[in-house]
């Protein structure tokens, strides 16, 4: 199977699973962003009767949200959410995952922060049994760029600016190379201390409490 028909296999499971049935109907959504998700929010036209709102991670999220006839809001507006259903870059066998590949992971974190239940959905090449192959997007205060960078290679890591990428937040991105993460809960936590550090893109401490691979959940 291609990597996209996975893709939208993992998007029409959780769609299915978690938002067709169950006990989310009438609830508010957690959508996150990028290409595995998009399938996910194409598929939610089935479902919009059970769907009250959607908080979204991103601009272009919220774009195909609306394009749906779904009702995004802030989260702010929103209280705690049931679910969270986002895609990953690499996912580690403890479901912690490394995320940002689309430059959105600190709206990504907050909406899964703020949810009860974070379904992860990925295409098998996603799958590690160590996170770090894919380089760890950074969200860094443009001016701090230099200074995180230089903290970053004080920990061994190769840190690559994302030239010409903005967040919505109006951030850079640092894409850190060279890092074999065996410990991503200690790692988050440091990284998070560096003064102009906005997000990582590890997702560790808050992990997604269901993955589903294709149309396989682990
Ligand atoms: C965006 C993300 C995405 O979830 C991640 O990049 C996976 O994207 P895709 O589904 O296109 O492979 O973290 O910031």
């Amino acid at each position: 199977m291609s990597q996209d028909n996975e893709k939208r296999l993992a998007a029409e499971t959780a769609a299915f699973k978690y938002v067709g049935n169950g006990s989310f109907k009438g609830g508010i959504l957690g959508v996150g962003t990028g290409s595995t998700v998009n399938f996910f929010i194409d598929e939610l036209a089935l479902y919009r009767d059970r769907i009250k709102a959607a908080v979204s991670s991103s601009e272009a999220s919220t774009e195909r949200l609306r394009k749906l006839g779904i009702d995004v809001i802030d989260l702010n507006a929103a209280g705690r959410l049931d679910l969270y259903v986002d895609g990953a870059d690499e996912c580690d066998p403890h479901k912690c995952l490394i995320k940002g590949g689309g430059a959105a992971l600190t709206r990504e974190k907050i909406v899964a922060a703020a949810s009860d239940l974070f379904v992860c959905i990925i295409d098998a090449s996603k799958q590690v049994d160590v996170l770090g192959k894919f380089p760890l997007p950074i969200e860094v205060i443009p001016m701090a760029r230099s200074h995180v960078a230089r903290e970053i290679v004080a920990r061994g890591g190769q840190p690559v600016w994302r030239d010409g990428v903005v967040t919505d937040n109006g951030n850079w991105i640092l894409d850190v190379h060279g890092w074999r993460i065996t410990n991503p809960v200690e790692l988050e936590a440091d990284l998070n201390q560096i003064v102009g550090v906005v997000a990582v893109g590890l997702f560790a401490k808050r992990p997604a409490d269901v993955v589903i691979v294709g149309n396989r959940e682990i």
